[in-house]
Parts: C-alpha cells; structure tokens; sequence
C-alpha cells in the first residue's frame, strides 16, 4: 500500500508547476476512506501565492468528500528527502496529529507523526469555550 501512495505522490510530483525554484514536490493522502488523493506544488510568478504539494492534496481529499488522513507520503527528488513546510503542518493538523508522515527521496525515505513535525500544535480545540 505504501508503493502505491508512493507511486501516486511521484506520478503528482512529475506535473509539478514550478518553474521558478524547479524543486518538484509531490504528495498523496490516504484518506480514512480509503481513497488516494494526490496533489503536487503549484507556482505563481507572484511567489508567495505559491501552493505547496502538501496542501493541494488536502484540498484534493476535501473537494473529493475526503474526511481524515490515514497517512501522508511526500517526494522530492533530494537526499535525505524534505520534510512538510510549517504551512503544511499546520494545515494538516486539521485531521489529527497520529498520523504518520513519510518523506520519500530518490533513495531514502523518513519517517515521523505528524505530532513529532508539529509538537504543541495549536488546534481547533483551542478555540472551544
Ligand atoms: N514546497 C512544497 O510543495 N512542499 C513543502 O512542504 C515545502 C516546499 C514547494 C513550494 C515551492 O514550489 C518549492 O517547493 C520550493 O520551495
């Protein structure tokens, strides 16, 4: 099953749009209902309108009527492979901090939760009152 996230991430990260930093990132979600979502980073000229890989698969699971994440796989086509962006954690918290983040490069692979990239998260449960 990690294959074939993996698989989807890359498939993603090759349709990359980034021509200003050239850095191709992908990123595939199993959704808690079993469905794959993928995503891959999106650039603007206007640089900081950029999206990242991470973020267009969670708006891919939402838009698809996904509801949580199972778990996360994101390529790059570095060693050691890069880590979610604070952005990405933050938003991915949305969905719980238990699951596991899997960062794949062209020849290794890291691993974490997504509470150990995001300790003492600030959550929608701070909002409660
Ligand atoms: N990028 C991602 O897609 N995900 C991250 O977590 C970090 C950075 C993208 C944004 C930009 O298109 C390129 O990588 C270089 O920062």
């Amino acid at each position: 099953m990690s294959a074939d996230l993996v698989s989807r991430a890359r498939a993603a990260m090759r349709n990359a749009h980034c021509p200003y930093s050239r850095f191709h990132v992908g990123a595939a979600i199993e959704a808690t209902d079993g469905k794959l979502y993928a995503g891959c980073n999106v650039e603007s000229a206007s640089y900081g309108v950029t999206i990242c890989a991470e973020r267009m698969a969670v708006g891919a699971m939402v838009a698809g009527g996904g509801k949580g994440i199972r778990r996360i796989v994101v390529t790059t086509e570095v060693d050691p492979p890069a880590a979610p962006c604070g952005a990405c954690r933050q938003l991915l918290a949305e969905f719980g901090l238990d699951f596991d983040v899997l960062a794949v490069g062209p020849g290794s692979e890291r691993r974490w939760t997504l509470r150990q990239l995001l300790p003492d998260a600030f959550t929608g449960e701070a909002l409660e009152r």
